[in-house]
């Protein structure tokens, strides 16, 4: 969606992995869904290093609602567990400088059932403007799939009329996944920022490697559709969480950065031990993540075999002197063996697509470690833990030579 907005795949917080439905105030009042959570969250956000490193939506998520619509039909926040009301949670975490997201459904109801916006779209985006809303997540429980192709872009339409800036994440493609139809793209570029494509995340090594299988399979028909203003969007990141290791967690902050994916946490920004927060602020990781450029990278190589897998993404390119292009390369490998010791992998560099004659400097972007200079036919010697990754960045020696020509000039 061509709105000026998610010109890099948005960042932020969302409660759903982690908080779910839990609306019981009274016995679990530190973890309900309720707008001291929201200010907790935000308040962490602004004031951990989260912001500076880029995270900046806070998100509503289901069962922020009351069970019905007030008189005139208009949607109300539960004034138990929302007192203060929507429009101050807004103000409060715009005083942070962070923006607030909200969630509702293109159908009858939400997925928990909530009331959903279905004959109530232009008022619903009236009213999130009036909030002073920033992002809408609108899922796609209760309506026919067959609608979603009128219904999304409506809704669209409808948020642009309020003039408000407003991020649109859809769910539509979710909905599709077992359908044999193509996606309508197009629309999809035309009328969102992001949009879920598969199924949900939950807290498990299982889950997060089915997505990134999911994304693998069927990347040559997804990667083409990212870009900025319109991204792909795997759904949360699960670092800070119980379900995945350390380095699996590491792993997943890794391949969302290949995959040009959404960075939004769903976690418990008030108990996430440092080692765990590193890894979310990892400026490196994100700066790939977050390349202007936009373009999703992809799985080159997965030896069921060896059970490694490789996955590159091409960053920030440079124009040498003569006026051709060249990229600089981020590069994960991944190892999914579970044989328990750290993996020998050792490949000469023209193995990850390195080809650049005059060679790259390599970095890792977990540990800082530098490898120096190498050339295509140059072996890089790693160890890849059991379900973890080493991620690298490779700069060609002759973007490195162009910058420095570029520096001499100013001077
Ligand atoms: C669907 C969505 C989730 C979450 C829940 C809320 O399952 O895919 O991300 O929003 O609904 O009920
Ligand atoms: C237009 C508006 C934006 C935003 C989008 C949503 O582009 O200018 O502020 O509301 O529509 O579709």
């Amino acid at each position: 969606l061509d709105n000026g907005l998610a010109l890099t795949p948005p960042m932020g917080w969302l409660a759903w992995e982690r908080f779910r439905c839990n609306v019981d105030c009274k016995n679990d009042p530190q973890n309900c869904i309720s707008e001291s959570l929201f200010m907790e969250m935000a308040e962490r956000m602004a004031t951990q290093g989260y912001k500076e490193a880029g995270y900046e939506y806070v998100i509503l998520d289901d069962c922020w609602m009351n069970k019905s619509r007030d008189e005139k039909g208009k949607l109300t926040a539960d004034p138990e567990r929302f007192p203060s009301g929507i429009k101050f949670l807004a103000k409060y975490v715009h005083s942070l400088g962070l923006k607030l997201g909200i969630y509702e459904d293109i159908g009858t109801l939400t997925c928990g059932g909530y009331p959903g916006i279905e004959g109530h779209e232009e008022e619903d985006m009236k009213t999130f403007a009036e909030w002073d809303i920033d992002y809408v997540k609108l899922d796609g429980c209760y309506m026919d799939a067959a609608e979603f192709g009128t219904a999304y872009p409506r809704v669209g339409q409808f948020m642009n009329k309020t003039g408000r800036s407003m991020v649109y994440s859809c769910s539509w493609p979710a909905y599709l996944i077992d359908s044999n139809e193509t996606l309508p793209w197009k629309d999809l570029i035309q009328y969102c920022n992001l949009w879920r494509n598969y199924d949900d995340i939950q807290d498990s090594y299982d889950s997060f490697t089915n997505i990134a299988a999911w994304f693998a399979k069927k990347q040559d028909e997804l990667i083409p559709v990212a870009g900025p203003g319109h991204w792909n969007d795997p759904d949360m990141l699960l670092v800070g969480n119980f379900g995945l290791s350390f380095e699996q967690q590491k792993a997943q902050m890794a391949i969302w950065a290949i995959l040009a994916a959404p960075l939004i946490m769903s976690n418990d920004l008030r108990d996430i031990g440092h080692p765990y927060r590193r890894i979310l602020l990892n400026r490196e990781v994100i700066a790939i993540n977050q390349d202007v450029l936009g373009i999703q990278g992809r799985q080159t190589a997965s030896s069921r075999a060896k059970g490694i897998e490789i996955w590159t993404r091409p960053v920030t390119p440079t124009t040498t002197a003569n006026g051709a292009t060249v990229y600089s390369y981020a590069v994960v490998i991944w190892n999914k063996r579970d044989d328990g010791t750290p993996y020998p992998y050792a490949q000469p560099i023209s193995s990850y697509g390195l080809t650049e004659k005059k060679g790259y400097f390599i970095r890792n972007l977990y540990t800082g470690q530098d490898y120096g200079l190498l050339q295509p036919n140059d072996v890089l010697p790693l160890k890849v833990v059991p379900s973890g990754v080493v991620m690298f960045k490779a700069t060609p020696v002759v973007a490195i030579k162009t910058r420095s020509v570029q520096e001499d000039a100013q001077w």
